[in-house]
Formats: structure tokens, sequence, C-alpha cells
């Protein structure tokens, strides 16, 4: 988890400064593991009130970790969390926060307008040399790219909730990444401690393909009133060996997410019916009960 792995061939950088956008459920996961990991670090949200939150949910993640890798060390844990902090830096200035940036990891809303905007701007404003990747989770990543001028250099790197504990990372590439970029990418996540998968630039990857028509098929039995939440969760947990049911996993998730995924999808694939939107979905997002991040969803969290 903490040494860096510098088996990348001679041609590559080793990428040392990454530079995550979007403070929020995933971006704070994604920095704090890069910082742990012995890289530098500036995370960026246009919002400074997430900000203070991030650094309160990193902070109590930082402490989880250490607790677990430094049991009987508590000095020693003490270090491990004061040195991450330090090779980690919050801004609110994107383009700004490229300037020495070998790689950026975008995690903002899930929105392809969005995500636009954000890279033509940083496309600017970075080095030549700077990768890009986007964490969606659902758009195309060579749509993302294509409103810059380093398509070569732009792939898709997809974490997992949350972060800090879940091992796999999902690497993408598209027919325009190239080689070099798809080889950095893949030893920068061997870096991050992650395993990784090759994935092809299709809708939602591998885990995703599977993982939402499944979330999305348990919200419709809701709709259909077939089953309580708590008894699909319990029915998935104990008869599947789920550790989350997928009603609390969706709350976990964020609905607002979950629903721009699907909403992409139903409309470029009519036919899917798991594809489509429930009501329930719908009407929590219109709520605003997003799930755990905002303290209500489908359950209550205090
Ligand atoms: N930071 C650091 N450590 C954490 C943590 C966090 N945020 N959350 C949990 N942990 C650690 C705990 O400290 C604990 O460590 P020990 O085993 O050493 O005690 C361990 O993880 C287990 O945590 P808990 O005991 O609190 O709870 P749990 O056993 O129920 O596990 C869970 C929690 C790991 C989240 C587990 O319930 C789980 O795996 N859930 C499914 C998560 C999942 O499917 N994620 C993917 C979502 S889909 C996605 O991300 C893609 C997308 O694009 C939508
Ligand atoms: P989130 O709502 O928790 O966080 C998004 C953050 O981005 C917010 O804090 C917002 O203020 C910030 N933001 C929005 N526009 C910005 C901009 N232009 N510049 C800087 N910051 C900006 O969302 P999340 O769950 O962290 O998801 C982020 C991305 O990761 C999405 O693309 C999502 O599909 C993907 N993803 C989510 C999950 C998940 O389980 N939630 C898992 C994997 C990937």
């Amino acid at each position: 988890l903490l040494k860096r792995s510098f088996s990348t061939t001679p041609s590559m950088h080793i990428i040392k400064n990454i530079t995550v956008i979007g403070g929020g459920l995933m971006g704070s996961g994604v920095a704090q593991v890069a910082a742990q990991t012995g890289h530098n670090v500036t995370l960026v949200d246009l919002n400074p009130e997430i900000l203070k939150k991030t650094e309160e949910s990193i902070a109590n993640s930082l402490s989880r970790v250490s607790k677990k890798l430094y049991k009987d060390k508590p000095e020693e844990g003490e270090k491990f969390v004061r040195d991450t902090k330090g090779r980690m830096k919050i801004m609110t200035d994107a383009n700004q926060s490229v300037k020495d940036a070998d790689l950026v990891i975008e995690a903002i809303v899930e929105n392809m307008e969005v995500k636009h905007k954000l890279f033509k701007g940083l496309d600017e404003a970075a080095p030549q040399k700077t990768i890009f990747v986007s964490n969606t989770s659902s758009l195309s990543i060579g749509e993302i790219a294509s409103c810059t001028k380093r398509r070569d250099r732009f792939g898709g790197m997809h974490f997992f909730n949350p972060v800090p504990v879940m091992k796999l990372l999902e690497i993408i590439k598209t027919p325009e990444t190239s080689e070099e970029t798809y080889k950095e990418l893949m030893a920068c996540g061997k870096a991050l401690g992650k395993v990784c998968i090759s994935c092809k630039d299709t809708p939602g990857f591998v885990v995703n393909r599977l993982l939402v028509p499944y979330l999305s098929e348990a919200m419709h039995l809701l709709d259909r009133g077939d089953a309580s939440p708590q008894d699909i969760d319990t029915a998935m947990k104990l008869g599947a060996g789920y550790p989350m049911g997928p009603i609390e996993l969706a709350d976990f998730v964020g609905h607002d997410t979950t629903l721009a995924i699907l909403d992409s999808w139903h409309k470029k694939y009519p036919e899917i019916q798991s594809f489509k939107p429930s009501n329930v979905l719908r009407k929590l997002v219109e709520e605003k009960k997003l799930g755990r991040k905002t303290g209500e969803g489908f359950y209550k969290y205090t």
C-alpha cells in the first residue's frame, strides 16, 4: 500500500504530481490514496464548503487506515497521517492546479457538458506532457476527450467507492489513447496500490455494466411493491453473499449519480428495460435525498 512501484519502461516518465478535480465522494478518496502512496497531490473543488468536509472525511478515513496498518505502533501511525497530509494541497482554481501536474484525475459531476467545460480550460492550462483521465461511471471517455487536443494522452481511470478500501481500478483505453499513455496509466494504477484491469471504452466498462442494471432492477422491485428495502437488502446479503444489499449500495453510490447514469443510457438504449430509471429513484433525487452523502436516501443516516 505504501511503496510505489517504479517498474516502468525507460521511455516513460514517472507520475509523481497528481491533480484530482472534484472533492466529493470519489475525488476525496482518490486524493487520499494518491497521497498515501507517496504522490504529491493537489485536490480541487469549486465549492470551499465541500473542501472543508473533504478535509474532515480524509482525516477520518486516514485514521482508520493508520489504525489498521500500524496497529501496535501508534507513533508510526501518527507519522503516516502527518506525512500523507503533508503531501496534499487543496485549492479552488482548477486551471492553476494543473501547472505542474503529471496526471489529472477528474471526478466531478456526471455530466458531459460540465466535464467538457472543465477539460477545455485544463487543456489550455496544463503542460504538453500531462495525462488526463476521467473517473466517469458511465460516459464515453472518447467523447469526453474529444474537446481536447491531447486525445492520445487521455484515458479512463475508474475507481470504486470507498476508494481507500476497494482494490479494483478499471483502466480505459480509447482507440485514440496511445500505447505509451495506457502503459503509464497501468503503472500508475499499480503504484496507487490497486489491481488494474483493462477495459474498452464501452458503457459502464465492466463493473458498472453489470452493477448498475442490478441496482436499477432492485429499485424497480420497490416501484412494483414486490418487497421492502430491508427485505431486498437482507435477500442479497444472505442469499447471494454481497457485502451490502442493492438498496443500501444505491444509497452509498449517490442517487444523483445513478440517475445521471441511467438517464443517459436509457436515452441511448431505450430497448433495455433495466436502464429505465425507476420512479422511486427519480422521486428521491427530486427531494434531494441523495443517499449517505446527504444524510438520507432510502434509509436515514445520522
Ligand atoms: N476509509 C478507510 N477505511 C475504511 C473506509 C473508508 N472510507 N470504509 C471502511 N473502511 C475499512 C474499515 O476500517 C474496516 O477495516 P478493518 O477490516 O481493518 O476493520 C473495513 O474497511 C470494513 O469496514 P466496516 O467494518 O466499517 O464495514 P463493512 O465490513 O460493512 O465494509 C464496505 C464496508 C467496505 C463499504 C463493504 O460494505 C463493501 O464492500 N460494500 C460494497 C461496496 C461496493 O460495492 N462499492 C462499489 C460501488 S460502485 C462504484 O463505486 C462504481 C460506480 O461508478 C458507481
Ligand atoms: P459528488 O457529487 O460526491 O462530487 C462531485 C464534486 O465535484 C462536488 O463536490 C462538486 O462540488 C464538484 N464539482 C462539480 N463541478 C466542478 C468543477 N467544474 N470543478 C471542480 N469541482 C467541481 O460525486 P462523486 O460520487 O464523487 O462522483 C464524481 C465522479 O465519479 C462522477 O463522474 C461519477 O460518475 C464517478 N464515480 C462515482 C462513484 C460513486 O460510487 N459515487 C464511483 C465511481 C465513479
